[in-house]
């Protein structure tokens, strides 16, 4: 059944009273990335870890000593309109450490994807890193759907820079917003 996103936000806001009253401690996770650009297999796991959590936070990464394609406000942007009818998804940004980030918003749980074997080192660092750091918080692994652990922003970013079609790559809903802004990329 449909819901109007006005109605979720009203339910969501009541329910996360309630549940305050009530003291009922509710599962927070983080998505962390750099989102840039945010693709299908980043939708997909977003999705997934929706479902395992009452409050999933979808935090891009700010980090001024990087120079991402599209700016923190495009990154936002596209996320938000992705999300904006799922009310128990929320779109932030961070900066600094992310098990800073999770404490201050009170999350349980650090959400993040392996596609393949070769995302596995980087992962497996930046878990156990962040466990000795923050040993309260749980990384949990997520995969993608086959078809969507072929994907990155890296794939996105090239194929739609050469002139490619990147359907099948990002949400349908952002496929001109990401082309048109690839395809005016000067070098
Ligand atoms: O989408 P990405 O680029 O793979 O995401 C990497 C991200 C943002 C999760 C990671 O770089 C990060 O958490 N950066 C914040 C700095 C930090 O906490 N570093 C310590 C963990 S190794």
């Amino acid at each position: 059944m449909y819901v109007p996103g006005y109605i979720n936000q009203i339910l969501t806001v009541a329910e996360t009273a309630i549940l305050a009253i009530y003291e009922v401690p509710l599962r927070i996770g983080i998505y962390p990335g750099s989102f840039d650009p945010v693709t299908l297999g980043h939708w997909d796991l977003i999705l997934r870890a929706s479902k395992l959590v009452d409050r999933l936070i979808v935090a891009v990464l700010h980090n001024p000593a990087k120079s991402p394609t599209f700016s923190l406000e495009e990154r936002m942007e596209f996320l938000s309109l992705l999300f904006k009818e799922h009310p128990y998804i929320e779109v932030a940004t961070f900066h600094g450490l992310l098990v800073e980030y999770a404490r201050q918003k009170e999350a349980q749980f650090i959400i993040r994807g392996v596609r393949a074997f070769s995302d596995f080192e980087y992962e497996f660092q930046m878990a156990l890193t962040n466990r000795k750091l923050a040993p309260e918080l749980e990384t949990v692994f997520l995969m993608p759907k086959e078809e969507n652990s072929v994907i990155s922003s890296r794939i996105v970013r090239e194929v739609g820079t050469m002139g490619g079609d990147i359907s099948g790559l990002v949400p349908e809903i952002l496929k001109d917003r990401i082309t048109s802004r690839l395809r005016s990329r000067t070098y």
